[in-house]
């Protein structure tokens, strides 16, 4: 089998002649090209079970065990993004990193679908390259050595529980009492990949800008949010059966759809640990 690396217009590249249950070094050489370059890495009709899940993930580092999402039962290191028929809200659903909120965050996500609603439940995806390089000179100069505070606690933490009723998110564990994360990391960052600059702010886990004031640093802020959500860094992927994503966190923003009301979506997920990022 030879591995086709095919480049979407907006973000990620879609990689076929590859059965994730076998990879070799080389398709993970190719596969971090593609996240190191693209962002995300799409994979269609694949039947991996979850023993090569976290094999898989392996090969490019630790797992990391998310705090917040309910694991599967025989597999701690797999977590479950659930949304039952009775259930109005779904995991993921604003634009966001994951794990930004952590000192080291995490390089990224492996999500395989295991029961998809009849239509509906994308996946969207920004290219945070193609977010910064689309930027002015000017604004590419003002951003250099800005760092920004991102945090877990307004959104894991007890308040934000609360708020969504306690019980709306079925893949959520109530452990609000873990939402303890804040990290400081520069708002443009170069890939650990490829080297490649990446705008490194997103509206669910950054807080603030530090070096300025509040509504300065919002403005800002809201400026790039944005620009980000063009159209044309934009990629939806329609997931199938036998569909896997593997993002970047360091290169992209993903957001999970909620327009599939009454149905059930269960997706696995593994988190592989990163490094520290670095402008
Ligand atoms: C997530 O943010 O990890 C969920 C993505 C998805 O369910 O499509």
């Amino acid at each position: 089998m030879s591995m086709t690396m095919t480049p979407g217009d907006e973000a990620g590249a879609y990689i076929s002649g590859i059965d994730l249950n076998h990879v070799s070094p080389s398709d993970v050489e190719s596969i971090k090209a593609a996240l190191g370059n693209y962002g995300v890495a799409f994979f269609r009709d694949q039947s991996i079970t979850s023993d090569n899940h976290i094999a898989f993930a392996m090969h490019f580092g630790d797992i990391n065990i998310n705090r917040f999402f309910t694991p599967l039962a025989d597999y701690p290191q797999i977590a479950q993004v659930l949304k039952e028929p009775e259930h109005d809200r779904n995991i993921g659903e604003n634009w966001h990193t994951d794990h930004s909120y952590d000192q080291i965050p995490a390089l990224g996500s492996i999500l395989v679908a295991r029961e998809l609603p009849d239509s509906g439940g994308d996946t969207l995806f920004i290219n945070m390259f193609a977010a910064y390089d689309a930027l002015s000179t000017d604004l590419k100069s003002k951003l250099q050595g800005l760092t920004a505070t991102h945090s877990s606690r307004h959104v894991f933490g007890a308040k934000a529980w609360e708020d969504e009723g306690g019980s709306d998110k079925t893949g959520r564990l109530k452990n609000s009492d873990a939402a303890t994360q804040d990290a400081i990391h520069p708002l443009v960052i170069k890939h650990p990949f490829s080297g490649k600059p990446a705008l490194y702010v997103n509206p669910e886990f950054t807080v603030k800008i530090n070096e300025l004031g509040e509504a300065e640093g919002e403005a800002l802020l809201n400026e790039i949010y944005t620009h980000a959500q063009q159209p044309q860094f934009m990629h939806r992927f329609e997931w199938q059966a036998g569909s896997v994503a593997f993002w970047d966190n360091r290169a992209t923003w993903h957001k999970a759809l909620n327009d599939y009301a009454g149905q059930r979506r269960l997706m696995h997920r593994i988190t592989v640990q990163g490094v520290a990022l670095h402008g």
